[in-house]
């Protein structure tokens, strides 16, 4: 038996905007990402049946092929039948730490841990290319998750352009644990309420997407100024979510109104909220107001940091 145990971090959006509408449904996106060290661990072995199963701590986290880290492995199984026949099935634990349907790509990272342990375990020697190509066509997140660190994302969000490393910028984040934002609800009613806004011509979607190397954020991010990075924070999906969700709001306005707090925003679909500050200290601090002024145990909070790295090889 052959086992590998991996470290999966979580992303947040420094920026997400939505320029237009796909062919296939989609939205066309331009994103900024970063992970952070806020992680699940995946251990995945492999096993003499030629199956796959799925075993996590988290409640709400499915065992069955809605897990998107149990089709990650059901489709290596399908790419690579010879390597399925001679090394044998796989068996995954998922060792929750990241919030669930948060806009935190918790679901993605797993995926993304997924299809690196079976290249792994399979030694099948794929590029990091052919892995983030076979993750693309699970899900528009995992292909930054496999290398992670800073990036821009475009098209569905699944082609990406590396940003400068950011590893010293502190994190408070925030989540509601019964608060579940769907991804595809928060597309659909933004898509619903601001479609007549969306760029419709093909080359204008383009530059549109191109503008964002030059845009103010990635200067910010060139010169690794947490407080600049702060002040252009933007995403487009806090017009759905926060008004649908008044506590995401609230505490998105307890954070803006904390003095160490740089910036603050929602990441990807909601309702996770984050705010940069610059060192530890501060995050302690602000963590421990926020816990004060919001006493309440559905409410869970994380000092974390940037990270310049995706899936990892636990040591
Ligand atoms: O790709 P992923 O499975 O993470 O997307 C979840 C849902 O979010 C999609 O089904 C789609 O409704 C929406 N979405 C979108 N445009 C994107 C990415 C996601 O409309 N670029």
């Amino acid at each position: 038996m052959r086992s590998y145990t991996l470290i999966a971090p979580a992303k947040i959006n420094l920026y997400l905007e939505i320029i237009g509408d796909r062919p296939d449904g989609y939205h066309e996106l331009v994103m900024i990402l970063q992970s952070i060290n806020l992680a699940d661990k995946i251990n995945i072995r492999t096993i003499s049946d030629e199956i796959i199963r799925v075993h996590c701590n988290h409640p709400q986290v499915p065992a069955d092929k809605t897990n998107l880290a149990c089709r990650a492995a059901e489709l290596m199984a399908k790419q690579f039948p010879e390597a399925l026949a001679k090394y044998g099935g796989v068996d995954i634990t998922v060792e929750k730490n990241i919030p669930v349907a948060a806009g935190l790509a918790g679901g993605s990272t797993n995926a993304a841990a997924v299809l690196v342990g079976v290249d792994l375990l399979w030694n099948l020697g794929l590029t990091q290319t052919e892995i983030e190509e076979l993750g693309a066509s699970l899900g528009s997140d995992i292909p930054f998750c496999v290398g992670g660190g800073t990036a821009i994302a475009t098209s569905r969000g699944e082609q990406l352009a590396p940003l400068p490393s950011l590893d010293h910028i502190y994190i408070v984040l925030a989540k509601y644990r019964s608060l579940e934002v769907s991804t595809a609800w928060a597309y659909k009613t933004y898509r619903q309420e601001f479609g007549s806004t969306y760029i419709r011509n093909t080359e204008d979607l383009a530059a549109r997407a191109a503008a964002v190397h030059s845009g103010e954020i990635v200067k910010a991010i060139v010169h690794k100024n947490a407080t600049e990075i702060a002040q252009k924070l933007h995403n487009d999906l806090e017009r759905v979510v926060l008004p649908t969700h008044p506590q995401v709001m609230q505490l998105r306005e307890l954070f803006a109104t904390q003095p160490e707090v740089l910036g603050t925003m929602m990441s990807g679909s909601g309702p996770s909220v984050f705010a940069l500050v610059e060192s530890e200290q501060q995050a302690q601090a602000v963590k421990q107001r926020v816990r004060e002024a919001i006493p309440d145990e559905d409410l869970e909070l994380f000092v974390t940091r940037t990270i310049t790295h995706g899936i990892q090889i636990a040591s």
